[in-house]
């Protein structure tokens, strides 16, 4: 009987090397995340997911300055399989470069202004919602662990102390590399390719809550019906870097390509609560709320954000709220189109249970436009680093095969009563850009101070030249000796 057990589970194991697991979070606590099983006694940890960004990492037991998180914090101790990765070891495509205290070590800041320092380890690491309540010792956790590299937190800042997930997932295009080490999904594709394992993780989010896979699209959970899309994405960058051709509403361009894409362009950031544009662009975007009826929502600008007041008696129900807000409908190559819709953006004000907001704030300095959460709503998206492509499909993403069974409209109850959870994340980040926005201004200025002084270097030699030409210098001297 227990052999038959074991070959049947052996079977779904390759039969199906497809590894899903659930997202948990939601953009009003401002962040998604998945756990990760670590070492010999499979310690669980709490990870953000992090498209722009490579680093694997979650506080160690000898950390001395760490929050209070989710999960105990790792006990590399317990695990007699961990290793430490020595200063000059080469694991994949990186050699180690930061040597402290004879560990190889890394420190790493983050766009919305905290800050992690810490070593490396490699231990086992496996992740999957099948894997969940096995043992390490059952064969079938043995047979899809990897060693993979990780890193052993012992120092976090702002954001990284308060959260409740304990660290976050590097997932960005620059893992296993000459920058980065390999990370897990990197680790099980060295393992399972040569089958239908492709070297891809996708993440589908909903406003509650989502799923990850890795290897492939977990078919079973899009409708019959679906539409698939693909397109390329620049892998010379850090970042899942897209083509935005426009942005049209309606089939109208309101955005065109010279301006989406100015500075670094457009890019997706699992880690980002919020979308952000240059303030050309933001301001393009924000204006398309044309409505002209007695039951148009009021505007209220709330944290820099243009937010309107949802009331249930005047709006029936959120679908027909949200119906009163443009789609915007993102150009992408391949002749497809994404929709933005109003259902997916619209974001619930910080501290307030009826105000919903367009999230696209403004970004200062280095012009870019970042698609965060908000965006990524509802789409099932795939990151192929084999084939280099982005990959769409419109889905359910708060599912009940998740873990629950609610309708889009249960999610906003629930969503509206829970206001008081929220541990600001987004508020954050926000006070952080305006501490950028200072030093931006401090770059204007001192930009416009040496301008000044060259423009007038140059103004002082012209009238001297002009003075050794036809002595108006004199004239001007004169007139000012005069007065
Ligand atoms: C929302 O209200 C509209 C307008 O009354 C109605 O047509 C629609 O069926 C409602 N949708 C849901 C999901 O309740
Ligand atoms: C996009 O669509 C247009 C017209 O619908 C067609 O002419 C063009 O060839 C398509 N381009 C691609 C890359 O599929
Ligand atoms: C939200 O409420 C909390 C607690 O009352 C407060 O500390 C915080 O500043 C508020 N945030 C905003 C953006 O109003
Ligand atoms: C999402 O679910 C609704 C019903 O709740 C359904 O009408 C809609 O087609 C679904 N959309 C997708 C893309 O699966």
């Amino acid at each position: 009987m227990l052999i038959i057990l074991y070959l049947f589970s052996l079977a779904i194991c390759y039969d199906d090397p497809i590894h899903t697991s659930i997202i948990y979070g939601d953009s009003d606590q401002g962040y998604y995340y998945v756990n990760i099983f670590v070492g010999e006694h499979k310690q669980k940890q709490s990870l953000i997911l992090d498209t722009a960004s490579s680093i694997t990492t979650f506080p160690c037991v000898d950390c001395k300055s760490c929050g209070t998180h989710i999960d105990s914090f790792y006990n590399y101790k317990n695990s007699q399989t961990h290793k430490q990765v020595k200063c000059d070891q080469i694991i994949g495509e990186k050699q180690c470069d930061k040597c402290l205290n004879n560990r190889c070590s890394f420190q790493i800041s983050y766009a919305e202004g905290s800050r992690l320092a810490g070593y490396f380890l490699q231990d086992w690491l496996i992740m999957g919602d099948e894997f969940e309540n096995l043992n390490q010792s059952d064969e079938i956790v043995k047979l899809e662990q990897v060693l993979s590299v990780i890193g052993c937190t012992t120092l976090e800042t702002n954001l990284f102390f308060t959260q409740k997930a304990n660290g976050i997932m590097g997932l960005s295009p620059k893992t296993n590399t000459e920058f980065s080490f390999p990370n897990y999904i990197d680790d099980l594709y060295e393992k399972e390719k040569g089958k239908e394992f492709q070297k891809m993780f996708s993440i589908c989010i909903g406003r509650k809550d989502g799923y990850m896979t890795i290897g492939q699209y977990d078919f079973n959970r899009h409708q019959n019906n679906s539409q698939y899309y693909k397109v390329k994405y620049n892998h010379e960058t850090d970042v899942y870097k897209i083509n935005v051709n426009s942005i049209k509403i309606d089939n109208k361009i309101i955005a065109d390509h010279n301006l989406i894409n100015l500075g670094q362009g457009a890019f997706i950031d699992s880690g980002s609560t919020l979308a952000y544009g240059s303030p050309k662009l933001s301001e393009k975007l924000t204006q398309q709320f044309n409505c002209q009826n007695e039951n148009c929502p009021d505007l209220q600008y709330l944290e820099g954000l243009n937010c309107y007041q949802y009331i249930p008696e005047k709006h029936e129900n959120f679908s027909n709220f949200a119906s009163y807000f443009p789609t915007y409908q993102f150009e992408l190559d391949n002749n497809f189109t994404f929709n933005w819709k109003p259902i997916n953006y619209l974001i619930l004000a910080v501290n307030t249970s009826d105000r919903y907001c367009f999230p696209l704030a403004v970004i200062p300095g280095a012009s870019r436009m970042i698609l965060g959460q908000v965006w990524m709503r509802n789409w099932d998206i795939g990151f192929n680093k084999q084939t280099q492509e982005i990959l769409f499909v419109e889905n359910n993403c708060s599912n009940y095969k998740v873990n629950h069974q609610f309708t889009e409209e249960d999610i906003i109850l629930l969503e509206q009563q829970s206001l008081k959870k929220n541990n600001g994340r987004r508020v954050y980040k926000d006070l952080n850009l305006k501490e950028k926005y200072n030093t931006f201004s401090e770059t204007l200025y001192a930009f416009v101070m040496i301008v000044l002084i060259i423009f007038l270097y140059y103004l002082f030699s012209f009238l001297l030249k002009l003075k050794k030409k036809y002595g108006k210098y004199q004239t001007i001297q004169e007139i000012s000796s005069q007065e």
